[in-house]
């Protein structure tokens, strides 16, 4: 493995923004092999050397977990030839071969998207029987109504036959907005569904997908590297 600088290290751990690493190394808060670290630029050995940061000891892993406050106009994809993707958001320093949105949300749709390089997390985190709870904001042009709520329950039924998973809707006064939770992430479903109920969806932003919400990210292009608890809760999820 090779040698990284402190602050990197303390910021692809989660432990802090690389800024704030330069601050807490000048103030004595991080060890390396027991050792007060000299500055942000210094060299570690991450799966080797014991760097203790703020009295706790830095986990490094092997994959890298990003979640993104998606901006509208941006394709969820690795490269696109026309649009931005999101993972051209990522700024230099949190690059990294390998990594893709885990999931898909329409180019107009905002909000919260995993990047990751573990694969196989992925995979299982997507497949049909994992059942995943992705939490959706809406706007609709219409009102939808308590017999809508009780449909979106027992399943509804696309424009191609498909039957929706029972999914739950939470209804704003008004109607015309609220949230809605699927199991399941059918290409366009939310769109499809208010299509069937001949509704249609006017904005719609992703607010939690499992475990993970938009908490420190509250801007749309913000981004932050998962938790160390955030990670053991995608990690422990069964498929
Ligand atoms: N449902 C949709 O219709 N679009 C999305 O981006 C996500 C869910």
């Amino acid at each position: 493995m090779a040698q990284m600088r402190l602050d990197k290290l303390l910021g692809i751990t989660g432990c802090c923004s690389r800024t704030e690493a330069k601050k807490l190394i000048r103030s004595g808060a991080v060890t390396v092999n027991g050792i007060a670290a000299a500055s942000a630029d210094q060299k570690v050995e991450p799966q080797q050397d014991t760097v203790i940061f703020c009295g706790t000891p830095v986990v490094y892993r092997q994959y890298t977990y990003i979640v993104l406050n998606k901006p509208e106009g941006v394709v969820s994809a690795t490269e696109d030839g026309k649009d931005r993707t999101v993972l051209d958001l990522l700024p230099a320093d949190m690059r990294r071969a390998g990594l893709f949105p885990c999931g898909r949300l329409d180019k107009n749709t905002v909000g919260l998207v995993l990047i990751t390089d573990n694969g196989a997390l992925a995979h299982r985190l997507l497949a049909p029987k994992s059942h995943v709870e992705k939490e959706y904001r809406f706007r609709s042009k219409f009102p939808l109504t308590p017999s809508d709520v009780d449909l979106f329950e027992q399943g509804v039924v696309l424009e191609d036959g498909y039957e929706t998973k029972p999914a739950r809707l939470f209804l704003e006064p008004s109607g015309d907005a609220g949230r809605i939770v699927l199991v399941e992430g059918k290409y366009h479903q939310i769109k499809r569904m208010l299509e069937a109920l001949h509704n249609k969806i006017t904005h719609l932003e992703r607010i939690r997908f499992g475990p993970l919400t938009l908490d420190g990210i509250p801007n749309r292009g913000d981004l932050r590297y998962l938790t160390e608890t955030e990670i053991a809760a995608l990690e422990s999820h069964e498929a």
